[in-house]
């Protein structure tokens, strides 16, 4: 297939891309590199990768892009709570705008699949789960935008959307800004952690499982197009509070602490569903045991020590 990625630099892209290179896909990549990462590298080496520096938003650039795609993975974003707060306009533009542009100018027979967030569900209900028919209550602006994106992608048919748990693990653009790969670095680093809204529930998914979801996507367009999945680990919708046993568990001296004041900015708070996902035939194979024990190796080798001699 011919499968354009924009965004597909980023913590998801950089691992997925270089998986659909090696089971023979034609890919194009459009980023802005706003990150200054290198993180397709390894993918070089693949006569069948192409990659452009540009911006999501501009639909010249897209049209031409677009002309040779059977399929659009729209993974250019920027992602996270606090960093959508700071840059309001950037995020309804890249977030939602590019996502309409390419809606606009894609034909009907071409594909899309695109992830989004399961904060869609915002607060859930305490011992119920979350599922695709659960009405969405965003709380954040990066939740919002991120189901308005969704809802012009699946109205204009031939799509599918997946509402990613919080994703963990390594990837070659590393993010360790996401919960699990933040609790693992303070763990590493500092041995310890104050956490605040301790009680506070998520679902959780390894980057690696979000590529296979997207390839499983690719092989099974037809029976799961035009709908809406929940991806996450079944047996990992679990607190904060329990993360941090899990990490202890691998780090022995790391101490967590519980803070009676401290407001998690992305306020979700809800358990998940994934059977939809699951009952079609796909199974996450990536534990968050198996995620914690590889950030253990990578933070081995990483530090965020730019301004300090540690
Ligand atoms: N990681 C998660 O936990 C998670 C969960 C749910 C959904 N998602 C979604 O998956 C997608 C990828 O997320 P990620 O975790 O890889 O984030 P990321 O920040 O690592 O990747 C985003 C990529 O988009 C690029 N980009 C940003 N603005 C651009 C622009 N204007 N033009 C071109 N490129 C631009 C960035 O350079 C980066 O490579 C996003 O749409 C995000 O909302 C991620």
């Amino acid at each position: 297939m011919n499968i354009l990625v924009t965004g597909g630099a980023g913590y998801i892209g950089s691992v997925l891309v270089f998986e659909l290179l090696k089971l023979g896909h034609n890919v194009v990549v459009l980023d802005n590199f706003m990150y200054g990462q290198d993180s397709l590298l390894d993918c070089c080496i693949f006569h069948n990768f192409r990659v452009i520096r540009g911006d999501a938003r501009d639909e010249r650039l897209l049209g031409n892009l677009l002309k040779d795609a059977d399929l659009i993975i729209p993974l250019a974003a920027l992602v996270g709570a606090p960093k959508c707060d700071r840059d309001k306009i950037g995020t309804i533009t890249v977030n939602r705008d590019a996502v309409m542009s390419l809606v606009k100018l894609a034909s009907p027979q071409q594909r899309i699949i695109m992830p989004t967030t399961n904060s869609g569900y915002g607060i859930g209900q305490k011992g119920i789960y979350c599922t695709e028919e659960t009405p969405l209550n965003p709380i954040t602006l990066y939740g919002k935008v991120k189901v308005e994106a969704e809802k012009i992608v699946l109205d204009r048919k031939n799509s599918i959307s997946f509402r990613l748990a919080t994703t963990f693990g390594v990837s070659p653009r590393m993010r360790i800004d996401l919960l699990v790969n933040d609790f693992t670095y303070r763990a590493v680093k500092d041995r310890f952690v104050v956490v605040f809204e301790s009680h506070v529930k998520r679902n959780y998914i390894h980057v690696r499982d979000v590529a296979r979801v997207f390839i499983f996507a690719i092989d099974n367009f037809d029976k799961l197009k035009d709908q809406p999945y929940n991806v996450g680990l079944s047996d990992a919708n679990i607190s904060k509070w329990e993360l941090c046993a899990k990490i202890k568990e691998q780090v022995p001296d790391f101490v967590y602490l519980e803070s009676a004041v401290g407001e998690d900015p992305d306020k979700r708070d809800y358990i998940v569903s994934n059977e939809k996902i699951e009952k079609n035939g796909f199974k996450p194979i990536y534990s968050l045991e198996m995620g914690i024990a590889e950030l253990i190796k990578a933070y081995t080798m990483l530090s965020n020590s730019r301004y300090g001699n540690v």
